[in-house]
């Protein structure tokens, strides 16, 4: 099931050690497919890309900057040099920052916006080409469960709006898109056990937990093997939605 044999996964943010888009990564290349680690961080990028090449997975590591035009461009071109083609892009790069309305400047929203949502339309509008050719594609995109909840424990009012931004961008690529053999999706995490939840007060931890009805955070593979799904031939069918991953803190 959701084998990914001959696949071409890009997953942008997988250089973060302990973060969600390096599961992803690692995930995606044990199911099989050739995985491009590209991340802002080049040693980030270098240690994914070692971790999934001692497991004996495809990898190759692109330094990039998703809210850059050219260093998307020489993401593609690189991919395309390597491994002739694309079949699966996860857009994973995010920023977030704690701060109330009140004190946000415009600078902070639109840097926000800038890697959550303009970042994501550049990722994903540079594949669309070569998907098209290929009559197939996926596209999935992290948002997350403040984005409908009216917030998160780590994010401010400029975060909820962009992770609910990448939804209704989905949704309309979705359709522009569905006769070309690509499907566009989104899951929508809660709270995931990465560094920033480990480095909450033990105290406020305690809250948090308490309104998970599952009673712990989401682990990065849970995130992943969702990716992993949605990315596989099993999930030809499913376009313009979105997976809830929060262990029932928010229910639709
Ligand atoms: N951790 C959570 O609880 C949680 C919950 C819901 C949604 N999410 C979303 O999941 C995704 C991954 O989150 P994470 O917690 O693993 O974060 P993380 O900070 O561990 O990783 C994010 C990665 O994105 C990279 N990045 C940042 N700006 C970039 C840019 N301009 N170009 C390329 N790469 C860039 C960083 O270098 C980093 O490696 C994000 O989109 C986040 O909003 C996380």
């Amino acid at each position: 099931m959701f084998k990914l044999d001959n696949k071409v996964a890009i997953i942008t943010g997988s250089g973060s050690k302990t973060g969600i888009g390096r599961k992803i990564a690692e995930t995606l290349a044990k199911q099989g497919a050739a995985v491009v680690v590209a991340d802002l961080n080049a040693e980030g990028v270098d240690d994914t890309v070692n971790a999934i090449t001692k497991e004996g997975g495809k990898a190759l590591g692109v330094t990039l900057n998703v809210t850059d035009q050219s260093s998307v461009d020489a993401m593609i071109e690189k991919t395309l040099s390597t491994y002739g083609r694309i079949d699966i892009l996860v857009n994973n790069a995010g920023i977030s920052q704690k701060v109330t309305t009140q004190d946000m400047t415009l600078e902070d929203m639109t840097k926000i916006f800038n890697v959550n949502m303009f970042g994501l339309f550049l990722c994903s509008q540079s594949v669309l080409k070569t998907m098209k050719e290929q009559k197939f594609g996926r596209i999935i995109s992290l948002s997350s469960v403040s984005a409908k909840r009216g917030g998160g424990v780590f994010g401010g009012a400029h975060y909820s709006a962009s992770k609910a931004a990448v939804l209704g961008f989905s949704k309309n690529l979705a359709r522009e898109v569905a006769l070309d053999g690509i499907t566009v999706n989104c899951v929508a995490p809660g709270l995931v056990n990465t560094e920033i939840w480990k480095s909450l007060p033990e105290e406020d931890a305690k809250k948090v937990i308490d309104s998970i009805p599952m009673g712990r955070p989401g682990e990065p593979e849970e995130i992943a093997k969702t990716i992993a799904f949605l990315a596989s031939e099993e999930a030809s069918y499913i376009t313009g939605e979105e997976i809830d991953i929060n262990g029932g803190s928010h229910m639709d």
